[in-house]
């Protein structure tokens, strides 16, 4: 068995996803022959409770010069955003001249509200174009892994950090230890540590297994980052439910003792408690929950077919390749996947070589359904597409289970 990336104890696995591509790994047909792939599968840690990938993937294969994923293409995204810098900037970042790091910085869209007030910033963003579109926009960005040593160095050019950000991010760094040493390295004393990943609360509610993919080595809770970051003399201070990505928390961490803890976080213990997220039979479940969403997927999908419906996707999001791979769905199901990211398209997806297009093509003739890959984005997305909806068509999702959107 593997053993657990936090305590070293042995992880079994709830589920296998079985071979997978990489998530982001959108490619040309010319690369279809040299495609990489692992086994996509998730364990439970009964000692730290820990839920993680138990096969990881080389970081330099999917974060690089051509990282698929900008995360300005969500208006809704670009809200979130400044809305997260504008409650960082509130509350935490008080003290005269602050500096704010941010991991993951991706094109800036968080940090240019930093830049824009004229704080001194620094984005630390291994992937280099969409590190470069950050530096084009004025935030102040370099291009690495975030690390110890990184923080060390961070810290010896330019000061103690106010506060340190992450989104969508920490999930990804296989080695939790180093990243919080460096973490606790580049912070004042009073200084915090803010970060938001995909909740693992919301992925067991709503069995949304797309959440699961190569770049997703952790699925956190509050019960398994409070050991670990007591290791480090670290504790959650607040935590903040977001409806982004699904379902995602916001965890403000301080160094112990250096801030008053808020009271939702003993909230928020007992609901994790209730849920039964430290229950091995809570995974058992979930897996079970997944294969039957997977099932009624593909049952869904072969009737619309013989019906002689066209079905395309809408969104060639990183979820969507755990779908697609997971199910055996290819361009037989679904006719295309339409994508608003111009670097995504006139590429195939991941794996199962799903055309991924502009989305005028969904426009110029819309399809009779269309599964709903950026879920996430529903509210956005149903929004914006009443014409399809006028038009006769149908939204398809699988989140929290199986269903054509009334
Ligand atoms: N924060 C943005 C981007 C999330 S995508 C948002 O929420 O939209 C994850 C980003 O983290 C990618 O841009 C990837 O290149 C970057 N990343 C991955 N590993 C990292 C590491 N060890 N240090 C810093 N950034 C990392
Ligand atoms: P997202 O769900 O944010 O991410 P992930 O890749 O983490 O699963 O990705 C959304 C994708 O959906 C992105 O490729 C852009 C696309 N998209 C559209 O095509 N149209 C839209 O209206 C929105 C909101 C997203």
């Amino acid at each position: 068995m593997p053993a657990c990336l936090i305590c070293a104890a042995p992880v079994g696995d709830f589920i296998s996803f079985g071979r997978m591509p990489i998530a982001n790994g959108f490619l040309m047909p010319a690369d279809f022959d040299r495609e990489f792939f692992f086994e996509l599968k998730t364990g439970y840690c009964e000692r730290c409770h820990m839920v993680q990938l138990t096969e990881l993937v080389d970081p330099s294969k999917m974060f690089h010069d051509h990282y698929a994923y900008f995360s300005s293409i969500s208006v809704r995204m670009a809200q979130h955003f400044a809305s997260f810098a504008g409650m960082v900037r509130e509350r935490y970042v008080t003290a005269a001249d602050p500096f704010v790091v941010e991991v993951g910085s991706n094109d800036g869209i968080m940090l240019q509200h930093f830049a824009t007030a004229g704080l001194r910033h620094l984005g630390v963003e291994p992937s280099a174009n969409v590190a470069a579109a950050a530096r084009a926009s004025g935030v102040r960005t370099v291009c690495r892994f975030f690390d110890e040593e990184a923080g060390h160095e961070i810290r010896k050019e330019y000061g103690a950090a106010d506060a340190f950000l992450g989104a969508n991010v920490i999930c990804h760094i296989p080695d939790m230890h180093t990243l919080i040493k460096g973490v606790r390295a580049l912070l004042k004393d009073d200084g915090v540590f803010v970060f938001e990943e995909p909740y693992l609360g919301d992925i067991v509610s709503k069995a949304s297994y797309d959440q699961i993919y190569d770049e997703h080595v952790y699925y956190f809770s509050l019960q398994s980052l409070t050991p670990l970051l007591a290791q480090h003399e670290m504790e959650v201070i607040d935590v903040l439910p977001q409806t982004t990505h699904g379902g995602s928390m916001r965890y403000v961490v301080a160094k112990r003792g250096a801030r008053p803890v808020a009271d939702g976080v003993a909230a928020l213990r007992e609901r994790e408690r209730a849920m039964g997220l430290m229950l091995p039979a809570t995974y058992q479940e979930l897996r079970r929950r997944i294969e039957k969403s997977r099932d009624d997927l593909v049952s869904l999908l072969k009737e619309l077919r013989a019906a002689g419906k066209r079905v395309t996707g809408y969104g060639a999001t990183s979820k969507s390749t755990t779908v697609t791979n997971y199910c055996g769905i290819g361009s037989d199901l679904v006719e295309f996947i339409s994508d608003t990211t111009p670097g995504k398209q006139g590429r195939y997806s991941p794996g199962t070589h799903i055309p991924v297009v502009p989305y005028d093509r969904f426009v110029e003739r819309y399809p009779d359904y269309a599964v709903l890959f950026a879920w996430n984005h529903g509210d956005e997305i149903v929004a914006k597409e009443q014409a399809f909806r006028k038009a006769g068509g149908q939204f398809i999702s699988y989140v929290p289970n199986v269903h054509v959107m009334a």
